[in-house]
C-alpha cells in the first residue's frame, strides 16, 4: 500500500482520497482547512504559499497529487495556486530527499482559447493569454519539467453532488437556453475526476499530458433541455446569456480520446448519466 499526499484537497481531492483510503493506502490531505476533509483522509494542515508550513511532510510518499484551486479569479490567486504553490511543494518534497514515483497535477482544459466548436486534443494549440491560462501552463510546465516524473491532466468542468447548480436553476426555470450558434460545453463528474487521478497514479507508464473530460461535448442547449426534461420543469426559455457568462464560455469539443485509450472506463459517461446520478440521490 502506498503513501499519498493529496496537496489542495478539495472537492475533487477529497473524493480521490476517499477512495485511494478505502483501498488501504495511507492518504494525508494537505489544506489549511483540513478540519473540513472526510474521517478516511489524515488532516495535514498547512499553506501551499507559505514554505515554512511545509517543513515535516509525510516521509516515504510514492504518490503526491497537486490539486490545488485558486482562492478568487484574480492573478495573484492564479499564481499562488498554479505556480507558486506547487513549486514550494516540489522545493520541500527535494529538501526532504524525498523521491515519489509520481507527480500528478490538476490543469483545465481552459489552457485551450478555441472558441468555434473545434475538437481539442492533447497536441492542439494552448495559449498563454489571458493570465489564468499562462500561470495553468506555467503550472504544467513545473510539473512535468520538475524533478519528479509528472503528469498533467486537464480537467473540464467538475460537476457532482454539491456541485449542480444548472440543476436548480432549471427547476427553477432560471436557466436561459442561448441564442445563436451551439456553444460546446465539456465536463467530468467528480467521481470521474477522483477515477482518472487513481487510474493515472496505478498506471505503469503514463504520458505526460490528458485531458479528462467526459465522451460528449454538449451544445449548453441540449443540457438544460434534457434536465428540464428529467425534472418535469417547464420549457426552458431561449434568450441571451449574461454579459459575464457570455465572456468566460468558449466552445470548443474537448477529446477524452488518449485518456480511454490508456484503459480508463468512466462510470459516468455522459451528462446524462452523471446528472440522472445526482438527481436519483436527491430524491432518495
Ligand atoms: N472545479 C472545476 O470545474 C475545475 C475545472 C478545471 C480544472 N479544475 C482544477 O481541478 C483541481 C481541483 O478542483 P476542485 O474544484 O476540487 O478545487 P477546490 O474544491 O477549490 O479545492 C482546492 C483546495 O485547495 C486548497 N487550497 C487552496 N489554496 C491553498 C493553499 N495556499 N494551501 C493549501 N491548500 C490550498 C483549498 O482548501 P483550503 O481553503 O482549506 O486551503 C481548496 O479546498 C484544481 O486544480 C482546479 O483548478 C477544476
Amino acid at each position: 500500500m502506498a503513501r499519498i499526499l493529496i496537496a489542495g484537497c478539495g472537492y475533487a481531492g477529497s473524493a480521490l482520497g476517499h477512495i485511494l483510503a478505502g483501498e488501504g493506502h495511507e492518504v494525508w490531505g494537505l489544506c489549511r482547512r483540513p478540519e473540513r476533509l472526510p474521517a478516511s483522509i489524515r488532516p495535514l494542515g498547512a499553506d501551499l504559499t507559505d514554505p515554512a508550513t511545509l517543513r515535516s511532510l509525510p516521509s516515504d510518499l510514492e504518490a503526491v497529487f497537486y490539486t490545488t484551486g485558486p482562492d478568487g479569479r484574480g492573478e495573484e490567486a492564479y499564481r499562488a495556486a498554479y505556480v507558486t504553490g506547487l513549486s514550494n511543494l516540489i522545493e520541500a518534497l527535494r529538501s526532504q530527499g524525498q523521491q515519489p514515483r509520481r507527480l500528478i497535477f490538476t490543469s483545465s482544459t481552459s489552457v485551450y482559447p478555441q472558441s468555434n466548436g473545434e475538437w481539442v486534443d492533447e497536441d492542439s494549440p494552448v495559449s498563454p493569454e489571458p493570465f489564468g491560462r499562462g500561470l495553468l501552463l506555467a503550472g504544467e510546465h513545473l510539473c512535468r519539467e520538475g524533478s519528479f516524473p509528472g503528469v498533467v491532466l486537464r480537467l473540464a468542468g467538475i460537476y457532482g453532488p454539491g456541485r449542480a447548480r444548472l440543476i436548480e436553476s432549471v427547476r427553477r426555470g432560471e436557466a436561459a437556453c442561448p441564442e445563436g450558434p451551439p456553444r460546446y460545453t465539456n465536463r467530468i463528474h467528480r467521481d470521474d475526476c477522483a477515477g482518472a487521478l487513481r487510474h493515472l497514479m496505478a498506471l505503469e507508464r503514463p504520458g505526460g499530458l490528458y485531458i479528462g473530460a467526459d465522451h460528449e461535448p454538449a451544445d449548453r442547449r441540449e443540457v438544460i433541455r434534457w434536465l428540464a426534461g428529467e425534472l418535469g420543469a417547464p420549457l426552458p426559455r431561449t434568450g441571451p446569456q449574461e454579459a459575464g457568462r457570455r465572456r468566460a464560455a468558449g466552445s470548443k469539443r474537448c477529446s477524452n480520446a488518449r485518456l480511454l485509450a490508456s484503459g480508463y472506463r468512466f462510470r459516468h459517461p455522459t451528462y446524462r448519466e452523471g446528472y440522472a446520478a445526482i438527481i436519483e440521490e436527491r430524491r432518495d
